[in-house]
């Protein structure tokens, strides 16, 4: 769907996005993750024909942007990080305005404009000013202009960023509505719990560059690399409080693991490997009589991941 190669920008001296590659797939939920400046905004707005990039292309279905600028810009809808003023514009005129920009009037500018507003929940503002709307509203009045050409990649830039945690919820709603009804749809912010919870993958941007990209899974567990599954994994044990002093002496007998920490009813272990190491080990455990309620490799949180891949943050030990 989307295909970035090699992408720069440069403002003055100042480099915003530095050979940016990427292929985002028809049908994904693509989050687009970084801290303030890594470059999200530049190259949305790249890909959105609104900036013009140093060097590099964007293509849409194999459409290049630099050569067929309209047709590419037909198959996007566009949600900027900020919303304009709109003193005089009613919900129902705003929506027009912009079904004319699209070559969409009368009648089925009137039929969309019914059927996109329910879709957002909004129906009921239908002729209130758009001004008079609350900041969640605006956001989904947005996304409801930007699907007006019925366009088959949406991207938003930061749609949650001023919201309360509800309207956030509806955001979150709507977007995975619309991706579960085909749209490829891209969206940026810096809230990562956020995306992991609705996107099918994201890349995390630092410095106009991509650090990581793929599902959230593989990138939390550093993907299938070798190298990443010789560092320490840790797994939880799950005792039950009558087993778990015996469980403790057995487990203090092994040494192809390390006990980490000891809980009420978790025993953490430290091992090098992938999954089927761990599902080993947990034989072996239980045939030496250790009787478990439970076990899982713990994940180190997407945060702590996001802190290390961007180099932002001081202190990279696991969760806790
Ligand atoms: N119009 C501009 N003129 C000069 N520099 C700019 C301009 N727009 C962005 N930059 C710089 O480019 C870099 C990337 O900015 P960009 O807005 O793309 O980041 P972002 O990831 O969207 O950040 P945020 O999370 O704050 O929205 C920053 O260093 C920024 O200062
Ligand atoms: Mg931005």
């Amino acid at each position: 769907m989307l295909t970035i190669e090699g992408l720069y920008k440069t403002y003055g001296k100042q480099m915003a996005v530095d050979g940016l590659s990427l292929h985002i797939p028809k049908g994904e939920l693509f989050g687009f993750v970084g801290p303030n400046g890594a470059g999200k905004t530049t190259t949305i707005r790249i890909v959105c024909g609104l900036l013009k990039e140093t060097g590099g292309r964007v293509l849409i279905d194999g459409k290049e942007l630099a050569k067929e600028p309209d047709a590419v810009k037909r198959c996007i809808g566009y949600v900027p990080d900020f919303f304009g003023v709109y003193d005089n514009f009613k919900v129902s005129e705003y929506m027009e305005f912009y079904g004319s920009l699209y070559g969409i009037s009368g009648e089925e500018c009137e039929r969309l404009t019914t059927d996109l507003l329910a879709l957002v929940n909004l129906s009921e503002k239908r002729e209130e000013y758009v001004d008079s709307l609350s900041r969640g509203m605006k956001q989904r009045l947005c996304v409801a202009r930007a699907l007006l050409h019925d366009p088959a990649l949406l991207i938003l830039d930061e749609p949650s960023s001023g919201l309360d945690p509800r309207a956030r919820v509806e955001m979150k709603e709507l977007l995975m509505n619309l991706n579960s009804m085909g749209k490829t749809i891209v969206i940026s912010s810096h809230i990562l719990s956020e995306l992991s919870e609705m996107c099918t993958s994201i890349g995390i941007m630092d410095h106009g560059r991509l650090v990581a990209v793929g599902k959230i899974d593989d990138i939390l567990n550093g993907g299938q690399s070798s190298e990443q599954t010789r560092e320490k994994q840790i797994a939880v044990l799950e005792v039950s409080r009558e087993h778990h002093e015996d469980a403790v002496t057995r487990l203090r007998q092994f040494t192809d693991f390390s006990i980490e920490s000891v809980m009420e009813n978790k025993i953490e272990i430290g091992y090098e490997g992938d999954e089927v190491r761990l599902n080993e080990l947990m034989m072996e455990i239980m045939k030496q009589g250790v009787i478990l309620s439970g076990f899982y490799q713990k994940r180190e949180n997407l945060e702590v991941k996001f802190m290390q891949l961007t180099g932002s943050g001081e202190d990279t030990e696991h969760e806790a």
